[in-house]
């Protein structure tokens, strides 16, 4: 465990950006770990952290950490510290969080009651009362973590997690985490961009989080300057006067940069509902014409002549619309056709789905969305970069894999008319016959399974853009 006394919360992947936001606020110290970054700082600058970070999910004071094998020493541990020095009240509500197990404590449900246990005891000795338990944000919000038969605890400042800006409608179809979107603007260049005045795009936009989050950098506006706190609001060292100091401090910096930005922000997406929530949420922030989201769709969807960034999260097909391998052709065609000169960051959930974008990738960062691996690609969309696609296929594959592709493609024209004249639905398509991809691929109705010499390997549905016959 770190001696660094906070600890802020992020997504995987997004420590190092987070390090570097937290040291830019004024952290003195900062040490990336696993999903967040343990950091020292003045209180002062802790508020200005809740205040202004864009990747955090939580920012969290520890309180302590000591070995813990079962339920005694987890109650132990939690009534050794000192829980009226956390707050500057009797606290009138308490929220635990508990994550992880070990041997004896294997149900987080029961190890938050013994948490909520000794704390509440402790108080009520003390003070002859008990806070009120609540899910999130209570007045006294408490989080702790079982690794390695260690428990750390902590005080989590805000009791609710920073990525809800207060911005945006619950009634969302597959939104983006708005952390996660600020964590994608960064990797895409867009605050360097958008200093200099650069537009960006989203060409399916869906509820609008990347342009949302992309509109607060550009003006420099603080994602939590209308943040409501339980949680912040009775921490000890928590005052009021300073943070009504932050908030007008942030005001002015809105004001001056919504003035300075010049660029455009432009999001369109073919689905209506979306593009309402989109308007609905940019209706909760301090906004002017430089940003817009329009119902089009996007053949006629023209953007500025020059200087763009497109930043887009097009649909994977997991939560949303079964055809969105479409949607991935559209998107090609369009960056393509109107968006030459762009500059373009994809969120693709693998790497198929980045062939399809249709040009060579510069750069790729790997991204968690939620429970799923995803990569940010980025592309510099010229002709110079188009990949070119053999006749009868989708997207251009890696030059190493068009071999196999060849094969494939000649294997199922062969057996296609066997196939339909014998019904046939399951049967061996290709077999180790060349050297260099020594594995089998068996098709089952509209499913491959794929199997190496040393076995099973992967199987996975057959989705087959890339190993139709035409
Ligand atoms: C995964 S969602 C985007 C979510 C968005 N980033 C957010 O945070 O709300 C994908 C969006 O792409 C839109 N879309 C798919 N195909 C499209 C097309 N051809 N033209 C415009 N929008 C499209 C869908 O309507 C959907 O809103």
């Amino acid at each position: 465990m770190s001696e660094l006394p906070y600890f802020a919360a992020c997504p995987k992947h997004v420590e190092l950006l987070l390090k570097d936001e937290l040291l830019s606020l004024g952290a003195t110290d900062a040490k990336e770990a696993l999903a967040g970054v343990h950091f020292d700082a003045t209180v002062d600058v802790v508020l200005r952290v809740v205040m202004w970070s864009r990747l955090a999910n939580r920012v969290m004071r520890v309180l302590s950490s000591a070995a813990c094998r079962n339920q005694k020493d987890l109650y132990q541990a939690v009534s050794d510290i000192n829980w009226f020095q956390t707050v500057n009240q009797l606290p009138k509500t308490l929220a635990i969080r508990f994550n992880g197990t070990n041997r004896e404590l294997k149900n987080t449900h029961f190890s938050s009651q013994v948490c909520k246990d000794a704390i509440c005891d402790q108080l009520d000795a003390d003070y002859g009362k008990r806070p009120k338990v609540v899910k999130a944000d209570g007045h006294l919000s408490v989080s702790a973590r079982l690794k390695n038969n260690e428990i750390t605890v902590f005080q989590d400042l805000t009791g609710h997690s920073l990525h809800q800006r207060g911005y945006r409608s619950e009634n969302t179809l597959a939104p983006l985490k708005e952390n996660l979107a600020a964590a994608i603007l960064m990797r895409s260049g867009w605050p360097e961009a958008a200093q200099n005045n650069h537009n960006l795009i989203d060409p399916m936009c869906g509820s609008g989080t990347l342009l949302l989050e992309g509109w607060l950098m550009a003006c420099d506006m603080a994602p939590n300057h209308e943040l409501k706190s339980h949680a912040l609001f009775t921490w000890k060292p928590f005052n009021a006067h300073d943070w009504t100091n932050l908030q007008q401090e942030a005001e002015e910096r809105a004001k001056v940069g919504m003035e300075l930005f010049r660029g455009q922000i432009i999001g369109v997406d073919h689905h209506k509902a979306s593009v309402a929530l989109a308007n609905e949420n940019l209706s909760q922030l301090l906004h002017n014409k430089r940003i817009s989201f329009n119902y089009q769709t996007l053949d006629k969807f023209r953007i500025p002549p020059r200087n763009n960034l497109v930043v887009c999260n097009p649909p994977y097909g997991v939560r949303l619309q079964k055809n969105h391998l479409s949607s991935w052709q559209q998107l090609s065609h369009w960056l393509g056709e109107k968006a030459p000169g762009a500059e373009a960051a994809i969120l693709t959930p693998d790497a198929a789905k980045g062939w399809m974008v249709g040009f060579r990738e510069n750069k790729q960062y790997a991204l968690k969305n939620g429970a799923l691996d995803v990569q940010l690609r980025l592309f510099s969309i010229s002709k110079k970069n188009r990949l070119s696609v053999p006749e009868g296929q989708y997207f251009a594959l890696p030059s190493g894999a068009q071999p196999l592709a060849n094969r494939l493609k000649k294997r199922l024209s062969e057996l296609k008319p066997w196939s339909v004249a014998h019904g046939i639905q399951a049967y061996r398509l290709y077999d180790a016959d060349m050297p260099e991809f020594a594995f089998a691929i068996d098709r089952y109705q509209s499913h491959v399974v794929v199997a190496g010499c040393s076995g099973y390997r992967w199987s996975g549905r057959y989705t087959g853009p890339a190993l139709q016959s035409h």
